[in-house]
């Protein structure tokens, strides 16, 4: 754990406090590549079927968030060419909502019948979760954001993934201003049961 991060809080009190900081709460600083490397360490625990290691985060931050706003313009706008100006300005600007923005994706095997995409995924996204968790607990906050550019080859190749790997977020990181927003905690009895055959 590099000195200059905030110390951890115990596992399940990270677990139990974690909350996603929305883009417009989100500042810089933004962890430097220390604490990144340290949050994607922690995504490479995720479970992961057949050592495939899907995982793949990309960074965005300073300028090339520009670059990745106009590449969000003209995928929407191959989508719907009728889009009005305004809302490809919209577009454009996303990324520049947060210092950071990580593309986090899976790189997916499709050579392994065991292993179908869908689980290459799982493990991918939940990696992400392991990401967000390990920037809650060095001080940092983070968002996971999807759009329809998602699933646009052009976009995925021009961040460097290959044809057939999987997009999964946006996720936008940076400082959180102010207070943290409290963590939303339904109780868990609605969300699961034991299965006694018959029932
Ligand atoms: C795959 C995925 C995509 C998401 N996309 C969006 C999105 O586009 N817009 C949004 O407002 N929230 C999105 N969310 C939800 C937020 O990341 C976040 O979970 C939500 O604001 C609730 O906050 P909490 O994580 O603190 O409970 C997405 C979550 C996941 C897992």
């Amino acid at each position: 754990m590099p000195d200059h991060l905030a110390p951890p809080p115990s596992a399940l009190d990270a677990l139990l406090g974690r909350a996603s900081v929305p883009p417009r709460l989100l500042r810089a600083p933004v962890p430097d590549r220390a604490a990144l490397d340290l949050a994607v360490s922690a995504a490479l625990r995720a479970p992961d079927h057949g050592g495939l290691r899907p995982w793949r985060f990309v960074f965005i931050e300073g300028e090339a968030r520009r670059a990745l706003g106009d590449l969000l313009a003209a995928s929407l706008l191959a989508r719907a060419p009728d889009t009005p100006a305004e809302r490809l300005e919209i577009e454009r600007g996303k990324p520049l909502r947060a210092p950071l923005v990580v593309a986090a994706g899976a790189a997916i095997n499709h050579d392994r019948p065991g292993v179908p995409p869908w689980e290459q995924e799982a493990s991918a996204a939940a990696g992400i979760m392991n990401f967000l968790h390990a920037l809650d607990a060095t001080g940092f906050g983070g968002c996971w954001l999807s759009s329809p550019s998602l699933k646009d080859p052009a976009v995925l190749t021009a961040l460097g993934f290959a044809a057939g790997d999987s997009l999964l977020g946006w996720i936008y990181v940076g400082t959180p201003e102010g207070d943290r927003p409290r963590p939303i905690r339904p109780a868990p009895e609605a969300f699961s049961r034991y299965w006694t055959p018959g029932s």
